[in-house]
């Protein structure tokens, strides 16, 4: 299909298409993931620049969670899936046969959909990793777990109690703490998949406000099928449809002139 767009390549834009090894965060290449025979991704090929926001917006089952989780290699645990392709971290492929996924797992944190604290105080949440990494130095963990829960804009909310448990915590602040929990290790990208969407609409702003912080120190990539939130959050959207990636560029341009049919049908809610 001939792109009538001339700031476009293939439904990717040249400021993403083009950007230079120093900005980029990570670099996916000809991505095809299959479900046992069905395939799930087609081809997908993008860079991520570095400390920005970048969302994956389209509709129900086209492919967001599934090309998030590739980034850490949570698929991994899926036992029919199957991979080919390369995404590229700091010039090494993530799937080469000599990378430790656990390391991997720590540069690449990941937030879920529902908040997941741990059944244990607030503060054991947020040092998990470093207790994990066999950090005892108490000093450093209660420095850790203060800069960590600053970081997740609940420090002011959590200060007093934190020695309770993270149950009694309300969901956007459980969702915060997971955050905190997720930044404490001092990762270079952050995944989060769908991370409002059990949210009321006060604890949702919150932590979009948050993401827009937690760009100055990490490369954010989002899922979410609410549109608002990618316009509002991200710098970057890139929209897809039945595994593949229609279309990528500046979030603005994106939603206010997209390139493709496909994606000004969904952004003016003809699916979705
Ligand atoms: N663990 C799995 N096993 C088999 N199929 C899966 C699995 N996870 C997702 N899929 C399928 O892959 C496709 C993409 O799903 P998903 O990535 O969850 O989409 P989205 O996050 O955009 O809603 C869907 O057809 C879904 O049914
Ligand atoms: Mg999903």
């Amino acid at each position: 299909m001939i792109d009538m767009s001339s700031n476009l390549t293939d439904g990717i834009s040249l400021d993403v298409a083009n950007l230079s090894v120093e900005d980029t965060a990570l670099e996916i290449k000809n991505l095809d993931l299959f479900y046992g025979d069905k395939q799930a991704l087609f081809d997908i090929s993008m860079k991520i620049p570095k400390k920005q926001v970048t969302a994956f917006i389209g509709p129900s089952g086209c492919g967001k969670s599934t090309l998030l989780r590739c980034i850490n290699r949570m698929n991994d645990l899926v036992d029919i899936c199957h991979i080919t392709g390369d995404i590229n971290l700091r010039g090494k492929n993530i799937y080469d046969r000599d990378v430790d996924v656990a390391t991997l797992r720590r540069n690449v944190g990941m937030v879920f959909q529902r908040p997941n604290p741990f059944p244990k105080s607030i503060y054991e949440n947020v040092i998990y990793g470093l207790r994990l990494q066999g950090i005892k130095d108490k000093r450093h963990l209660d420095d850790a777990a203060e800069s960590s829960l600053r970081g997740a804009a609940i420090w002011d909310e959590v200060k007093d109690r934190l020695h309770d448990n993270a149950f009694g915590l309300s969901g956007g602040q459980q969702q915060r703490l997971v955050i905190a929990r997720a930044i404490a290790i001092e990762p270079e990208i952050l995944l989060l998949d769908e991370p409002t969407s059990a949210l009321d609409p006060i604890s949702t702003l919150v932590i979009e406000e948050l993401i827009t912080e937690l760009k100055k120190k990490f490369t954010v990539v989002i899922v979410t099928h609410n549109m608002q939130q990618a316009a509002r959050v991200s710098d970057h959207t890139a929209f897809m449809y039945m595994g593949k990636l229609v279309e990528y560029s500046d979030t603005n341009t994106l939603f206010t002139t997209p390139a493709k049919k496909q994606t000004e049908d969904y952004i003016t809610g003809k699916y979705g």
